[in-house]
């Protein structure tokens, strides 16, 4: 995550920072030669490392998270880290994916403090849905459900960023549905439908209307179609058609999932899946994103040739080889390792991100696919080998034949084996790189194995609770893959959206948003800038800041030509509203602002006007470049 696209950000250098190594791994690599078995001591380390999992999420939400204050109630902080990176915010992804993890923790535990917490984030949530941002407002379309970042207090977050990202509303409804779920087992069908139900819509809505669009992927640095967004865009649809039904409410978009699964088709090039398409990347595609994605809509009652692309699904087990195959060479960690053991995962091989280094949460992932992939073999009882995936099992069985391995054959049970024991060592791998104290960050070093990047970051927390629940057998409920819908033979881009319905869920908490009355404006900026340089509106509304240019609002340089240096800014604007304004250059190399010299006036055309633009260039001191 995290990486601003220098399409979008106009160039920051966050690369600049390099974090400091922390003290390396704890010495166990889990193949010592003495002491108890490897697999015990695998088993010793998950337990231990699971309960810190755990604590350092909790630790990472507001309001009462020991790592986070400041925090609001409900907000999950991606990291305490404020610098080097600054990680102190709450995306909306990272927030779903954890909360997801909690609501699963609490379902097997009944755990009345993890139940406060998902209580906490639905509330926060319902608030949030409402809230304007540079993405867009709530109201009438619910474009500001695409905005991937947050203050920790619930509050806009203005800077440049890679918005919209779409999978954020995809992720918070399946956390709310499986929540729901559990509650109408438990009695409480009613909540569920009055209560959660409105915000879960509101989403569904978004995802309905939004799916054909581009957006920002995953890591926050491609515009184009992520598979991962995709996969659990369909996830949501499909297992929101059957919520629906069992509450007897409408939902709006659902409809759309037999054609976003046609086009989830479209992310295969024969050999492997392509993680962003729709989009200019030199890139080869191989990419964690697609680890990250059949996890998440993973299905123990799936059949391994839907659709949907399940972790056990002979196009993801191919994938697997090839994107785990590709780190072998990568990481100077993962030489000599053998190719029937697990390595050491990053996001991508050309990734440059603080120097591209492996991440603890992906690491993870692999291992979770494969206990997942396990699962659904016993479930089903036979595994079919065919030509797709016989490249990733001859790895780990070499006599392997494309056929059927019945679950009552001695094959079965030996093919099993070897892939739990390549699930346990990419465990181990995570395990080598832990510090002692069992502290998660983002990365760690290629070359070293040192913590690099954000520290305690909640996701690579979350990532371990849940591989490690796969591993002790631990499966959530299925959502219902196999009753949903195929998908037609043909897609028709024609029929690819479904006109939302955005409605404030009041009753969670939030407030009562009206229409009210505003007026798209834009701004076309002629301004000459150099590499690295950004341009942001700073004024007397909270649209621009309120006059703080932390929280002022970015401009767009998509348009730039050598031509034109066009800058532009679209955003609907309360009507009537009269505000006075300046753009601002933001410098390279930790210089400081430089501002336009006077001060401009924009009045926003009455209710019912029509949307303007204006036309304005640049007046005052130029920038310079730090040449840093
Ligand atoms: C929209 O859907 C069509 C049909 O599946 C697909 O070909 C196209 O690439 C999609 N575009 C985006 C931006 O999602
Ligand atoms: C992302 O791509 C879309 C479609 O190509 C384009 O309209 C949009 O402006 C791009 N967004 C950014 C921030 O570059
Ligand atoms: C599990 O899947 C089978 C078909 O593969 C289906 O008949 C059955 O109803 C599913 N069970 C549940 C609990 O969804
Ligand atoms: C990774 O470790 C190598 C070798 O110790 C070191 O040279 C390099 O600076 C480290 N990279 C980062 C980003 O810390
Ligand atoms: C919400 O606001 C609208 C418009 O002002 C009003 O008609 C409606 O009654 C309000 N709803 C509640 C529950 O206050
Ligand atoms: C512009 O407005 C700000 C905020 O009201 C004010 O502090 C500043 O003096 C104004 N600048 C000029 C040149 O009028
Ligand atoms: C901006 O630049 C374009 C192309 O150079 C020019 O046609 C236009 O008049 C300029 N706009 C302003 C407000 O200066």
């Amino acid at each position: 995550m995290k990486f601003i696209s220098p399409s979008v950000a106009g160039l920051v250098s966050l690369l600049a920072s390099h974090a400091i190594a922390a003290p390396g791994g704890n010495g166990d690599n889990g193949h010592g030669s003495h002491g108890s078995s490897p697999s015990s001591r695998l088993d010793k380390f998950v337990a231990a490392e699971k309960k810190i999992a755990l604590q350092g999420v909790l630790n990472n939400i507001g309001p009462d998270g020991s790592r986070v204050p400041g925090a609001g109630a409900g907000f999950v902080v991606a990291s305490p880290s404020k610098v080097d990176p600054d990680y102190f915010f709450s995306w909306s992804r990272d927030a779903a994916l954890t909360m997801l993890m909690i609501v699963d923790e609490f379902a097997f535990s009944g755990d009345k403090k993890l139940q406060a917490k998902i209580e906490q984030y639905i509330t926060s949530q319902a608030v949030l849905q409402t809230v304007s941002n540079p993405s867009g407002t709530f109201l009438p379309q619910g474009l500001g459900l695409g905005e991937p970042k947050y203050m920790v207090d619930g509050k806009r977050f203005n800077g440049a960023w890679g918005r919209p990202q779409r999978d954020g509303p995809a992720l918070r409804a399946i956390t709310l549905m499986t929540y729901s779920k559990w509650l109408m087992k438990h009695g409480q069908a009613k909540k569920a439908k009055n209560v959660i139900w409105p915000i879960i819509s509101n989403d569904l809505s978004y995802v309905g209307q939004y799916w054909n669009q581009t957006g920002f992927d995953l890591w926050e640095e491609v515009n184009g179609s992520s598979f991962f967004t995709v996969q659990t865009s369909h996830r949501a649809l499909a297992e929101g058609q059957q919520l629906a039904r069992d509450l007897g409410v409408k939902c709006t978009g659902c409809d759309q999932a037999p054609q976003v699964l046609c086009f989830l088709e479209d992310f295969w090039n024969g050999n492997h899946l392509v993680a962003n398409i729709n989009t200019n990347t030199a890139r080869s595609g191989l990419d964690g994103n697609t680890l990250v994605g059949p996890i998440t809509v993973f299905d123990i009652n799936a059949s391994c040739s839907s659709p949907t692309l399940q972790p056990c699904h002979s196009k993801t087990l191919a994938n697997f080889k090839a994107l785990i195959d590709s780190f072998r060479s990568a990481y100077s960690i993962n030489k000599n390792i053998p190719a029937n053991s697990g390595v050491a995962v990053g996001r991508y091989t050309e990734d440059v991100y603080y120097g591209g280094h492996p991440w603890y949460l992906l690491t993870t992932a692999s291992a979770e696919l494969l206990y997942d992939a396990i699962a659904q073999w016993k479930t089903q009882r036979f595994i079919s080998v065919d030509s797709t995936s016989l490249s990733f099992f001859k790895d780990l069985y070499p006599s392997i034949k494309t056929k059927i391995y019945k679950s009552n054959t001695k094959e079965f049970t030996a093919i099993l084996a070897a892939i739990t024991t390549y699930a346990d060592s990419f465990v181990a791998i995570a395990q080598k790189y832990t510090p002692a104290d069992g502290a998660l960050s983002e990365q760690f070093n290629r070359t070293s194995g040192a913590p690099l990047s954000a520290t305690h970051l909640t996701w690579s927390y979350a990532a371990f609770v849940t591989m490690s629940r796969r591993r002790a057998g631990s499966f959530p409920p299925t959502w219902g893959s196999s009753r949903a819908a195929s998908p037609p033979k043909t897609c028709s881009p024609a029929t690819s959206s479904t006109q939302g319905v955005y409605i404030p869920a009041l009753a969670a908490g939030a407030p009562n948003v009206t229409v009210g009355c505003q007026i798209q404006v834009g701004i076309n900026l002629n301004a000459s800038t150099y590499y690295g340089e950004n341009i942001y509106a700073v004024g007397s509304s909270d649209d621009f800041g309120a006059w703080d240019i932390d929280n002022s609002y970015p401009l767009n340089p998509g348009g730039y030509t050598a031509e034109r240096p066009l800058w532009t800014l679209s955003a609907y604007l309360p009507a009537g509203q009269e505000i006075s304004y300046k753009f601002a250059r933001q410098q390279d190399c930790g210089q400081p602002w430089v501002y336009e010299s006077g001060n401009r006036t924009l009045t926003v055309p009455p209710c019912g006007g029509q949307a303007v633009t204006i036309e304005d260039a640049w007046v005052g001191p130029v920038g310079t470049s730090g040449g840093c």
